[in-house]
């Protein structure tokens, strides 16, 4: 796939991931649309790509449960963009959360399915459709390896993230005959601020490392990307544990 004159919105854009893979797809000639919660930081981004990559970037306010506010987040998009319309988008917003808190809080739990997963089904809903009536387009959509098996350290983000890559599936199966591709990404420990100052980490990669992963994908269409690859081969391991034993495990 050529990116050049590509019109990508990329929500969740503060994130480190989205911030490498906007930087990427920039490079690669494509106008980043960038969304998120925090405006003023979302404003600065937009600008920097624009001024460092010579394209019309737009920013945008988005937060993932708004729900209703998420077709006119769109409609605006492709109305500031005249004739380029709309060619892309990331999902790459996601909450880690804090899981003993949402084991007794359901608020807590409801907050995190909704930035990982309803956000996510709500605002594809209508770029789906978009897309399926354009006859063209792509989606990425940041899932992760947490997704794979539930674990007792993160089950209601991991369910969540799963959940997403079977949302993201089934809108594949949908899609692929219209000429829209879906792209699951299910990237492994990532040096984010998501991530910043937890235990137990390894096999860290940089934002960076997945964001060129991600372009890659992208470009030999493919359907699942495990990022790095290795993480393929991990959790191929961890889902071939019987449960039996896998119950017992701290993990
Ligand atoms: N880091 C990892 O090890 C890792 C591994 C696997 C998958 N992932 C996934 O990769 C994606 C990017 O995460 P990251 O590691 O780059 O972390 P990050 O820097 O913490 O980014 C998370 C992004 O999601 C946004 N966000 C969170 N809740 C939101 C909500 N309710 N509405 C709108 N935006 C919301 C954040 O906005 P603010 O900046 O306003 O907070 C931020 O832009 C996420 O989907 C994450 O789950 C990360």
């Amino acid at each position: 796939m050529d990116l050049k004159d590509k019109s990508i919105l990329v929500l969740g854009a503060t994130s480190s991931i989205a911030r490498a893979l906007a930087e990427e797809l920039a490079k690669q000639g494509a106008h980043v649309h960038v969304a998120g919660r925090n405006l003023t930081e979302i404003e600065r981004i937009a600008n920097d790509l624009s001024v460092r990559y010579q394209q019309q970037s737009t920013a945008h306010s988005f937060q993932a449960a708004d729900f209703k506010s998420h077709e006119t987040l769109l409609n605006q998009v492709e109305s500031k963009n005249g004739k380029h319309g709309l060619d892309g988008l990331v999902v790459a917003f996601g909450e880690l959360g804090d899981q003993i808190e949402a084991q007794s809080e359901f608020e807590q739990a409801k907050s995190i399915i909704d930035s990982n997963f309803t956000g996510a089904v709500s605002i594809l809903t209508h770029a789906a459709n978009h897309f399926e009536k354009q006859g063209h387009g792509f989606i990425i959509g940041i899932a992760s390896v947490a997704g794979d098996r539930g674990r007792q350290s993160n089950y209601i983000y991991g369910s969540a993230k799963g959940a997403f890559a079977l949302f993201l599936q089934g809108l594949r199966n949908r899609l692929c005959k219209s000429g829209v591709q879906v792209i699951t990404v299910k990237p492994g420990f990532v040096d984010t601020k998501m991530t910043y100052g937890r235990q137990g980490m390894f096999l860290v990669a940089s934002p960076e490392a997945v964001a060129q992963d991600i372009v890659k994908a992208l470009k030999a269409n493919k359907q699942v990307v495990y990022t790095p690859w290795f993480w393929q081969w991990i959790m191929l391991i961890i889902k071939t544990i019987p449960e039996p034993i896998f119950m017992k495990m701290k993990m």
